[in-house]
Protein backbone atom coordinates (compact mmCIF):
# COMPACT_ATOMS: atom_id res chain seq x y z
CA UNK A 1 0.00 0.00 0.00
CA UNK A 2 1.21 3.59 -0.61
CA UNK A 3 2.57 5.62 2.45
CA UNK A 4 0.56 8.65 1.22
CA UNK A 5 -3.33 9.55 0.97
CA UNK A 6 -4.83 12.16 -0.97
CA UNK A 7 -7.89 14.03 0.12
CA UNK A 8 -9.44 15.95 -2.17
CA UNK A 9 -11.40 18.74 -0.69
CA UNK A 10 -13.19 21.23 -3.68
CA UNK A 11 -10.05 22.09 -5.84
CA UNK A 12 -7.47 21.68 -3.32
CA UNK A 13 -6.34 17.89 -2.41
CA UNK A 14 -4.09 17.46 0.88
CA UNK A 15 -1.47 14.60 0.88
CA UNK A 16 -1.59 12.60 4.00
CA UNK A 17 1.04 10.64 5.39
CA UNK A 18 0.16 6.65 6.25
CA UNK A 19 2.48 5.29 9.00
CA UNK A 20 2.38 1.80 10.14
CA UNK A 21 2.54 0.48 13.23
CA UNK A 22 4.81 -2.75 14.34
CA UNK A 23 1.84 -5.33 13.96
CA UNK A 24 1.00 -3.62 10.47
CA UNK A 25 -1.86 -1.40 11.42
CA UNK A 26 -1.90 1.70 9.07
CA UNK A 27 -2.91 4.85 10.39
CA UNK A 28 -3.38 8.43 8.08
CA UNK A 29 -1.31 11.02 10.05
CA UNK A 30 -3.52 14.20 10.61
CA UNK A 31 -1.57 15.66 12.24
CA UNK A 32 -0.53 18.78 9.94
CA UNK A 33 -4.22 18.88 8.42
CA UNK A 34 -5.80 21.77 10.27
CA UNK A 35 -2.53 23.44 9.51
CA UNK A 36 -3.33 23.27 5.81
CA UNK A 37 -6.46 23.25 5.45
CA UNK A 38 -7.96 24.87 8.54
CA UNK A 39 -10.26 21.48 9.11
CA UNK A 40 -10.49 19.41 12.08
CA UNK A 41 -11.01 15.39 11.91
CA UNK A 42 -13.89 14.51 13.93
CA UNK A 43 -14.49 11.33 15.80
CA UNK A 44 -16.68 11.10 18.76
CA UNK A 45 -15.91 8.92 21.36
CA UNK A 46 -12.55 8.07 19.77
CA UNK A 47 -13.38 5.25 18.30
CA UNK A 48 -11.47 5.93 15.20
CA UNK A 49 -8.39 7.77 16.35
CA UNK A 50 -5.06 6.58 17.12
CA UNK A 51 -4.04 9.13 20.09
CA UNK A 52 -0.31 7.98 20.21
CA UNK A 53 2.35 5.61 19.81
CA UNK A 54 2.41 3.26 22.13
CA UNK A 55 5.17 0.26 22.92
CA UNK A 56 3.21 -0.99 25.99
CA UNK A 57 0.16 -3.42 24.74
CA UNK A 58 -1.08 -4.93 21.49
CA UNK A 59 -4.81 -5.94 20.75
CA UNK A 60 -6.18 -7.10 17.53
CA UNK A 61 -9.59 -6.57 18.54
CA UNK A 62 -11.22 -9.22 15.68
CA UNK A 63 -8.67 -11.76 16.26
CA UNK A 64 -9.09 -11.53 20.03
CA UNK A 65 -5.61 -10.86 20.64
CA UNK A 66 -3.93 -9.29 23.51
CA UNK A 67 0.11 -9.06 24.26
CA UNK A 68 2.11 -7.12 26.86
CA UNK A 69 5.31 -6.26 25.41
CA UNK A 70 4.71 -8.80 22.86
CA UNK A 71 3.83 -12.00 25.10
CA UNK A 72 0.91 -13.74 24.87
CA UNK A 73 -1.87 -13.33 27.52
CA UNK A 74 -3.01 -17.32 27.77
CA UNK A 75 0.95 -17.83 28.21
CA UNK A 76 1.57 -15.00 30.62
CA UNK A 77 -1.32 -15.93 32.59
CA UNK A 78 0.05 -19.99 32.35
CA UNK A 79 3.46 -19.14 33.23
CA UNK A 80 4.02 -15.57 34.74
CA UNK A 81 2.75 -13.73 37.76
CA UNK A 82 1.35 -10.59 38.30
CA UNK A 83 4.65 -8.97 40.02
CA UNK A 84 6.76 -9.93 37.43
CA UNK A 85 4.17 -8.86 34.84
CA UNK A 86 4.63 -5.20 36.45
CA UNK A 87 7.78 -5.79 35.67
CA UNK A 88 7.53 -6.60 32.17
CA UNK A 89 4.96 -3.31 31.81
CA UNK A 90 7.07 -1.02 33.71
CA UNK A 91 10.41 -1.49 31.81
CA UNK A 92 9.76 -3.27 28.83
CA UNK A 93 11.87 -7.23 29.50
CA UNK A 94 10.71 -9.86 31.64
CA UNK A 95 12.86 -9.41 34.99
CA UNK A 96 15.93 -11.62 35.78
CA UNK A 97 15.50 -13.45 39.02
CA UNK A 98 17.60 -10.41 40.90
CA UNK A 99 15.49 -7.98 39.37
CA UNK A 100 12.33 -10.03 39.88
CA UNK A 101 13.32 -10.39 43.94
CA UNK A 102 14.80 -7.00 44.44
CA UNK A 103 10.97 -5.53 43.46
CA UNK A 104 9.51 -8.06 45.50
CA UNK A 105 11.57 -6.70 48.39
CA UNK A 106 10.79 -3.69 47.80
CA UNK A 107 7.35 -4.11 46.72
CA UNK A 108 6.85 -5.70 50.44
CA UNK A 109 8.60 -3.36 52.31
CA UNK A 110 5.70 -0.99 51.19
CA UNK A 111 3.10 -2.97 51.78
CA UNK A 112 2.37 -1.14 55.20
CA UNK A 113 0.97 2.69 54.99
CA UNK A 114 2.51 5.23 56.64
CA UNK A 115 0.21 6.12 60.15
CA UNK A 116 -1.24 9.88 58.41
CA UNK A 117 -1.74 7.62 55.23
CA UNK A 118 -3.95 5.39 56.95
CA UNK A 119 -5.38 7.77 59.51
CA UNK A 120 -6.60 10.37 56.23
CA UNK A 121 -8.84 6.84 55.04
CA UNK A 122 -9.98 6.13 58.19
CA UNK A 123 -11.19 9.56 58.11
CA UNK A 124 -12.69 9.45 55.22
CA UNK A 125 -17.06 9.89 54.86
CA UNK A 126 -19.00 6.60 55.41
CA UNK A 127 -20.41 7.26 52.53
CA UNK A 128 -17.97 7.90 50.00
CA UNK A 129 -17.57 4.84 47.63
CA UNK A 130 -14.44 2.02 47.98
CA UNK A 131 -13.57 3.98 44.66
CA UNK A 132 -13.73 7.26 45.94
CA UNK A 133 -11.53 6.16 49.27
CA UNK A 134 -8.39 4.54 46.80
CA UNK A 135 -8.33 7.40 44.32
CA UNK A 136 -8.02 9.85 47.63
CA UNK A 137 -5.63 7.75 49.49
CA UNK A 138 -3.77 7.71 46.28
CA UNK A 139 -2.92 11.58 46.27
CA UNK A 140 -2.57 11.34 50.34
CA UNK A 141 0.16 8.38 50.08
CA UNK A 142 1.89 11.20 47.06
CA UNK A 143 1.65 13.85 50.26
CA UNK A 144 3.53 11.08 52.56
CA UNK A 145 6.24 11.02 49.25
CA UNK A 146 6.52 14.33 48.28
CA UNK A 147 9.94 13.99 46.85
CA UNK A 148 8.23 11.07 44.43
CA UNK A 149 5.88 13.60 43.13
CA UNK A 150 7.06 16.62 42.39
CA UNK A 151 5.18 17.99 38.92
CA UNK A 152 8.92 18.20 37.48
CA UNK A 153 8.89 15.79 35.09
CA UNK A 154 12.40 14.87 35.15
CA UNK A 155 12.77 14.12 38.71
CA UNK A 156 9.59 12.30 39.12
CA UNK A 157 10.83 9.73 36.32
CA UNK A 158 14.33 10.06 38.26
CA UNK A 159 12.53 8.64 41.15
CA UNK A 160 9.55 6.56 38.84
CA UNK A 161 11.09 2.80 40.36
CA UNK A 162 10.58 4.09 43.49
CA UNK A 163 7.05 5.58 43.45
CA UNK A 164 5.81 2.64 41.08
CA UNK A 165 7.04 -0.23 43.60
CA UNK A 166 5.07 2.08 46.23
CA UNK A 167 2.23 2.71 44.81
CA UNK A 168 1.59 -1.04 43.45
CA UNK A 169 1.99 -1.97 47.24
CA UNK A 170 -0.03 0.57 48.71
CA UNK A 171 -2.82 -0.04 46.55
CA UNK A 172 -3.93 -3.14 48.31
CA UNK A 173 -3.65 -2.10 51.62
CA UNK A 174 -5.58 0.80 51.00
CA UNK A 175 -8.32 -1.11 49.59
CA UNK A 176 -7.92 -3.24 52.92
CA UNK A 177 -8.19 -0.55 54.93
CA UNK A 178 -11.12 1.39 53.66
CA UNK A 179 -12.89 -2.36 54.10
CA UNK A 180 -12.00 -2.94 57.47
CA UNK A 181 -12.65 0.67 58.27
CA UNK A 182 -16.10 -0.26 57.11
CA UNK A 183 -16.51 -3.17 58.83
CA UNK A 184 -15.92 -1.57 62.09
CA UNK A 185 -12.19 -3.73 62.34
CA UNK A 186 -9.36 -2.36 62.91
CA UNK A 187 -6.49 -2.10 60.26
CA UNK A 188 -4.37 -5.33 59.76
CA UNK A 189 -0.27 -5.30 58.73
CA UNK A 190 1.01 -6.97 56.15
CA UNK A 191 1.98 -10.95 56.85
CA UNK A 192 5.75 -10.91 57.55
CA UNK A 193 6.12 -13.16 54.97
CA UNK A 194 3.27 -13.77 52.41
CA UNK A 195 3.71 -12.99 48.78
CA UNK A 196 1.58 -9.77 47.35
CA UNK A 197 -1.88 -11.55 47.08
CA UNK A 198 -1.59 -13.75 50.47
CA UNK A 199 -0.88 -10.44 52.23
CA UNK A 200 -3.73 -8.51 50.33
CA UNK A 201 -6.02 -11.15 51.50
CA UNK A 202 -4.63 -11.09 54.98
CA UNK A 203 -4.82 -7.55 55.58
CA UNK A 204 -8.59 -7.58 54.00
CA UNK A 205 -10.25 -10.89 55.64
CA UNK A 206 -8.02 -12.31 58.28
CA UNK A 207 -9.57 -12.83 61.92
CA UNK A 208 -7.15 -13.98 64.69
CA UNK A 209 -6.26 -17.76 65.29
CA UNK A 210 -7.49 -18.16 60.84
CA UNK A 211 -6.08 -20.72 59.31
CA UNK A 212 -3.23 -19.53 56.53
CA UNK A 213 -4.43 -17.95 53.74
CA UNK A 214 -5.59 -20.92 50.65
CA UNK A 215 -2.58 -21.05 48.22
CA UNK A 216 -5.24 -21.76 45.43
CA UNK A 217 -7.30 -18.43 46.27
CA UNK A 218 -4.08 -16.03 45.82
CA UNK A 219 -3.47 -18.05 43.05
CA UNK A 220 -6.55 -17.08 41.80
CA UNK A 221 -6.75 -13.62 42.87
CA UNK A 222 -2.87 -13.27 41.14
CA UNK A 223 -4.17 -14.04 37.72
CA UNK A 224 -7.09 -11.64 38.21
CA UNK A 225 -5.00 -8.79 38.46
CA UNK A 226 -2.54 -10.19 35.71
CA UNK A 227 -5.14 -10.46 33.14
CA UNK A 228 -5.91 -6.38 34.24
CA UNK A 229 -2.81 -5.02 34.31
CA UNK A 230 -2.75 -3.40 30.68
CA UNK A 231 -5.35 -3.25 27.77
CA UNK A 232 -3.77 0.20 25.72
CA UNK A 233 -5.39 3.54 25.35
CA UNK A 234 -9.12 2.40 27.29
CA UNK A 235 -10.64 5.29 29.04
CA UNK A 236 -8.95 5.14 32.16
CA UNK A 237 -5.28 4.73 30.44
CA UNK A 238 -6.10 7.27 27.87
CA UNK A 239 -7.06 9.25 31.43
CA UNK A 240 -4.00 8.59 32.87
CA UNK A 241 -1.96 9.58 29.51
CA UNK A 242 -3.78 13.05 29.42
CA UNK A 243 -3.40 14.22 32.82
CA UNK A 244 0.13 13.19 32.55
CA UNK A 245 0.88 15.06 29.50
CA UNK A 246 0.10 18.43 31.53
CA UNK A 247 3.23 16.89 33.83
CA UNK A 248 1.19 15.72 36.72
CA UNK A 249 3.11 13.98 38.95
CA UNK A 250 2.18 9.69 38.83
CA UNK A 251 0.05 9.68 42.05
CA UNK A 252 -2.16 12.31 40.40
CA UNK A 253 -2.21 10.64 37.36
CA UNK A 254 -3.14 7.18 38.79
CA UNK A 255 -6.06 8.75 41.05
CA UNK A 256 -7.68 10.38 37.79
CA UNK A 257 -7.03 7.03 35.76
CA UNK A 258 -8.69 5.31 39.42
CA UNK A 259 -11.67 7.78 39.07
CA UNK A 260 -12.22 7.26 35.13
CA UNK A 261 -12.17 3.02 35.76
CA UNK A 262 -14.87 3.51 38.61
CA UNK A 263 -17.99 3.93 35.81
CA UNK A 264 -20.44 1.62 35.13
CA UNK A 265 -19.30 1.19 31.13
CA UNK A 266 -15.63 0.63 32.17
CA UNK A 267 -14.20 -1.03 35.65
CA UNK A 268 -17.44 -0.73 37.03
CA UNK A 269 -18.69 -3.32 35.10
CA UNK A 270 -17.80 -5.56 37.68
CA UNK A 271 -20.01 -5.16 39.85
CA UNK A 272 -23.03 -4.25 38.07
CA UNK A 273 -22.44 -7.89 36.07
CA UNK A 274 -22.81 -9.41 39.24
CA UNK A 275 -25.51 -7.06 40.27
CA UNK A 276 -27.65 -7.97 37.00
CA UNK A 277 -27.06 -11.52 37.96
CA UNK A 278 -28.53 -11.27 41.42
CA UNK A 279 -31.46 -9.71 39.89
CA UNK A 280 -32.10 -12.31 37.38
CA UNK A 281 -31.86 -14.93 40.20
CA UNK A 282 -33.81 -13.51 42.53
CA UNK A 283 -36.57 -12.49 39.55
CA UNK A 284 -36.78 -16.25 39.31
CA UNK A 285 -35.70 -15.57 35.38
CA UNK A 286 -33.23 -18.08 33.70
CA UNK A 287 -31.83 -15.13 32.16
CA UNK A 288 -33.95 -15.86 28.88
CA UNK A 289 -36.10 -12.57 29.71
CA UNK A 290 -33.42 -10.44 30.58
CA UNK A 291 -31.80 -11.12 26.92
CA UNK A 292 -35.15 -10.31 25.85
CA UNK A 293 -35.01 -7.15 27.25
CA UNK A 294 -31.51 -6.38 26.12
CA UNK A 295 -32.37 -6.90 22.52
CA UNK A 296 -35.17 -4.50 22.89
CA UNK A 297 -32.63 -1.46 24.42
CA UNK A 298 -34.33 -1.72 27.86
CA UNK A 299 -31.39 -3.41 29.61
CA UNK A 300 -27.65 -3.77 29.17
CA UNK A 301 -26.40 -7.30 29.04
CA UNK A 302 -23.47 -6.46 31.40
CA UNK A 303 -19.92 -8.04 30.89
CA UNK A 304 -20.65 -8.11 27.26
CA UNK A 305 -19.07 -6.36 24.45
CA UNK A 306 -16.09 -4.21 23.90
CA UNK A 307 -15.49 -1.05 22.37
CA UNK A 308 -11.98 -3.17 20.61
CA UNK A 309 -13.09 -6.73 20.85
CA UNK A 310 -15.32 -7.81 18.36
CA UNK A 311 -14.32 -11.31 19.01
CA UNK A 312 -14.30 -13.37 22.32
CA UNK A 313 -11.84 -11.16 25.08
CA UNK A 314 -9.18 -13.38 25.30
CA UNK A 315 -9.08 -12.42 29.14
CA UNK A 316 -12.88 -13.80 29.61
CA UNK A 317 -11.48 -17.23 28.23
CA UNK A 318 -8.98 -17.99 30.77
CA UNK A 319 -11.71 -16.31 33.64
CA UNK A 320 -13.99 -18.89 32.36
CA UNK A 321 -12.15 -21.87 33.49
CA UNK A 322 -10.50 -20.07 36.23
CA UNK A 323 -13.91 -19.48 37.73
CA UNK A 324 -14.78 -22.86 37.85
CA UNK A 325 -11.22 -23.94 39.44
CA UNK A 326 -11.84 -21.49 42.33
CA UNK A 327 -15.24 -22.43 43.49
CA UNK A 328 -14.27 -25.70 43.04
CA UNK A 329 -11.28 -24.60 45.60
CA UNK A 330 -13.66 -23.34 47.38
CA UNK A 331 -16.20 -25.74 47.77
CA UNK A 332 -18.82 -23.49 46.90
CA UNK A 333 -21.50 -23.28 44.30
CA UNK A 334 -22.46 -20.18 42.36
CA UNK A 335 -26.58 -19.82 41.32
CA UNK A 336 -25.16 -17.18 39.24
CA UNK A 337 -22.39 -18.67 37.49
CA UNK A 338 -25.14 -21.04 35.92
CA UNK A 339 -26.99 -18.14 35.08
CA UNK A 340 -23.85 -16.89 33.66
CA UNK A 341 -23.15 -19.75 31.58
CA UNK A 342 -26.88 -19.61 30.34
CA UNK A 343 -26.95 -15.95 29.25
CA UNK A 344 -23.62 -16.38 27.70
CA UNK A 345 -25.29 -19.29 25.76
CA UNK A 346 -28.02 -17.64 24.44
CA UNK A 347 -26.31 -14.95 23.79
CA UNK A 348 -23.80 -15.94 21.72
CA UNK A 349 -26.61 -18.01 19.66
CA UNK A 350 -28.94 -14.78 19.14
CA UNK A 351 -28.08 -12.91 16.10
CA UNK A 352 -28.41 -9.47 17.65
CA UNK A 353 -25.74 -10.39 19.66
CA UNK A 354 -23.99 -12.32 16.64
CA UNK A 355 -24.61 -9.07 14.49
CA UNK A 356 -23.17 -6.99 16.46
CA UNK A 357 -20.08 -9.33 17.42
CA UNK A 358 -20.97 -8.92 21.00
CA UNK A 359 -19.04 -11.39 23.44
CA UNK A 360 -18.36 -11.59 27.29
CA UNK A 361 -15.58 -9.74 28.10
CA UNK A 362 -13.22 -9.48 30.87
CA UNK A 363 -15.96 -8.47 33.56
CA UNK A 364 -18.32 -11.06 32.89
CA UNK A 365 -16.88 -13.99 34.84
CA UNK A 366 -14.23 -11.80 37.66
CA UNK A 367 -17.05 -10.73 39.56
CA UNK A 368 -18.12 -14.61 40.38
CA UNK A 369 -14.30 -15.37 41.32
CA UNK A 370 -14.44 -12.52 43.39
CA UNK A 371 -17.62 -13.13 44.67
CA UNK A 372 -16.81 -16.27 45.70
CA UNK A 373 -13.50 -15.25 47.64
CA UNK A 374 -15.77 -13.10 49.87
CA UNK A 375 -14.79 -9.65 48.36
CA UNK A 376 -18.59 -7.44 48.75
CA UNK A 377 -19.33 -5.81 45.69
CA UNK A 378 -18.89 -2.65 45.88
CA UNK A 379 -14.85 -3.47 45.94
CA UNK A 380 -14.64 -5.79 43.19
CA UNK A 381 -13.35 -2.16 40.95
CA UNK A 382 -10.99 -1.63 43.64
CA UNK A 383 -9.35 -5.43 42.20
CA UNK A 384 -9.61 -3.95 39.14
CA UNK A 385 -7.52 -1.22 39.69
CA UNK A 386 -4.62 -2.88 41.49
CA UNK A 387 -4.51 -5.02 39.09
CA UNK A 388 -4.33 -1.90 36.32
CA UNK A 389 -2.08 0.08 38.14
CA UNK A 390 1.40 -1.60 36.14
CA UNK A 391 -0.36 -0.17 33.27
CA UNK A 392 -1.04 2.88 33.91
CA UNK A 393 2.21 3.38 35.33
CA UNK A 394 3.79 2.00 32.16
CA UNK A 395 2.12 4.95 30.00
CA UNK A 396 2.70 7.44 32.67
CA UNK A 397 6.79 6.84 31.76
CA UNK A 398 5.59 6.32 28.25
CA UNK A 399 4.70 10.13 28.07
CA UNK A 400 7.37 11.20 30.14
CA UNK A 401 9.68 9.67 28.12
CA UNK A 402 8.33 10.79 24.50
CA UNK A 403 5.59 12.91 25.12
CA UNK A 404 6.33 16.53 24.02
CA UNK A 405 2.98 17.64 23.64
CA UNK A 406 -0.24 18.37 26.62
CA UNK A 407 -2.87 16.45 25.23
CA UNK A 408 -5.63 18.75 24.00
CA UNK A 409 -8.83 17.76 22.08
CA UNK A 410 -10.55 19.94 19.44
CA UNK A 411 -14.32 20.11 19.13
CA UNK A 412 -17.21 21.18 16.84
CA UNK A 413 -18.97 23.72 18.83
CA UNK A 414 -22.52 23.64 18.43
CA UNK A 415 -23.90 26.34 20.82
CA UNK A 416 -25.10 29.76 20.52
CA UNK A 417 -23.81 32.51 18.67
CA UNK A 418 -22.90 35.76 20.23
CA UNK A 419 -25.92 37.42 22.26
CA UNK A 420 -26.61 39.98 24.53
CA UNK A 421 -26.21 39.68 27.98
CA UNK A 422 -29.97 40.07 29.62
CA UNK A 423 -30.17 41.41 33.15
CA UNK A 424 -31.60 39.27 35.47
CA UNK A 425 -35.43 41.10 35.37
CA UNK A 426 -35.71 40.65 31.99
CA UNK A 427 -34.94 36.88 31.74
N1 LIG B 1 -25.90 -5.43 25.75
C1 LIG B 1 -26.79 -5.19 24.76
N2 LIG B 1 -26.51 -4.48 23.66
C2 LIG B 1 -25.27 -4.00 23.55
C3 LIG B 1 -24.29 -4.23 24.52
C4 LIG B 1 -24.65 -4.98 25.65
N3 LIG B 1 -23.76 -5.23 26.61
N4 LIG B 1 -23.15 -3.63 24.15
C5 LIG B 1 -23.38 -3.05 22.98
N5 LIG B 1 -24.67 -3.27 22.60
C6 LIG B 1 -25.30 -2.85 21.36
C7 LIG B 1 -25.64 -1.37 21.39
O1 LIG B 1 -26.94 -1.14 21.90
C8 LIG B 1 -25.52 -1.01 19.92
O2 LIG B 1 -26.66 -1.48 19.26
P1 LIG B 1 -27.28 -0.64 18.00
O3 LIG B 1 -26.20 -0.70 16.96
O4 LIG B 1 -28.52 -1.37 17.66
O5 LIG B 1 -27.51 0.76 18.52
C9 LIG B 1 -24.34 -1.85 19.45
O6 LIG B 1 -24.34 -3.00 20.32
C10 LIG B 1 -23.00 -1.14 19.54
O7 LIG B 1 -22.83 -0.72 20.88
P2 LIG B 1 -22.04 0.58 21.34
O8 LIG B 1 -22.55 1.03 22.68
O9 LIG B 1 -22.04 1.56 20.24
O10 LIG B 1 -20.58 -0.02 21.49
P3 LIG B 1 -19.37 0.71 22.17
O11 LIG B 1 -18.16 0.20 21.51
O12 LIG B 1 -19.58 2.18 22.22
O13 LIG B 1 -19.47 0.21 23.69
C11 LIG B 1 -19.23 -1.03 25.66
C12 LIG B 1 -18.69 -0.76 24.25
C13 LIG B 1 -18.26 -1.95 26.41
C14 LIG B 1 -19.34 0.29 26.45
C15 LIG B 1 -20.64 -1.70 25.52
O14 LIG B 1 -20.53 -2.90 24.81
C16 LIG B 1 -21.29 -1.93 26.89
O15 LIG B 1 -21.94 -1.02 27.42
N6 LIG B 1 -21.12 -3.15 27.47
C17 LIG B 1 -21.63 -3.42 28.80
C18 LIG B 1 -20.72 -2.80 29.84
C19 LIG B 1 -19.43 -3.59 30.00
O16 LIG B 1 -19.45 -4.81 30.11
N7 LIG B 1 -18.30 -2.86 30.09
C20 LIG B 1 -16.99 -3.47 30.33
C21 LIG B 1 -16.07 -3.35 29.15
S1 LIG B 1 -14.64 -4.44 29.32
C22 LIG B 1 -13.78 -3.81 30.64
C23 LIG B 1 -13.17 -2.50 30.36
O17 LIG B 1 -12.29 -2.41 29.50
O18 LIG B 1 -13.54 -1.55 31.03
Amino acid sequence: MSDKATLSLGDTTYSLNVFTGTENEQALDVRQLRKDSGLITFDDGYGNTGSCESSVTYIDGDKGILRYRGYDIAELAKKSNFLEVCLLLLNGELPSKEELTSFEQKVATFQNLPPEVLQSVQSMPAGLHPMGSLGSGLQALGGSFPHLCTNDRAKDLENFDDAAALIIASLPALAAANHRKMTGEDYKHPLSSGNYCENFLSMMFSQEGDSPINPSLSKALDLIFLLHADHEQNCSTSTCRMIASGGANPFASLAGAVSALWGPLHGGANMAVINMLNDIHQSGDDGSKFIQSAKEGKSRLMGFGHRVYRNYDPRAKILKSACDQALEALGVSSPILDIARRLEEVALQDPYFIDRKLYPNVDFYSGIILQAMGFPTNTFTVLFAIGRAPGWLAHWKEIAQTGKKIHRPRQIYQGSNLRDYKTIEDR
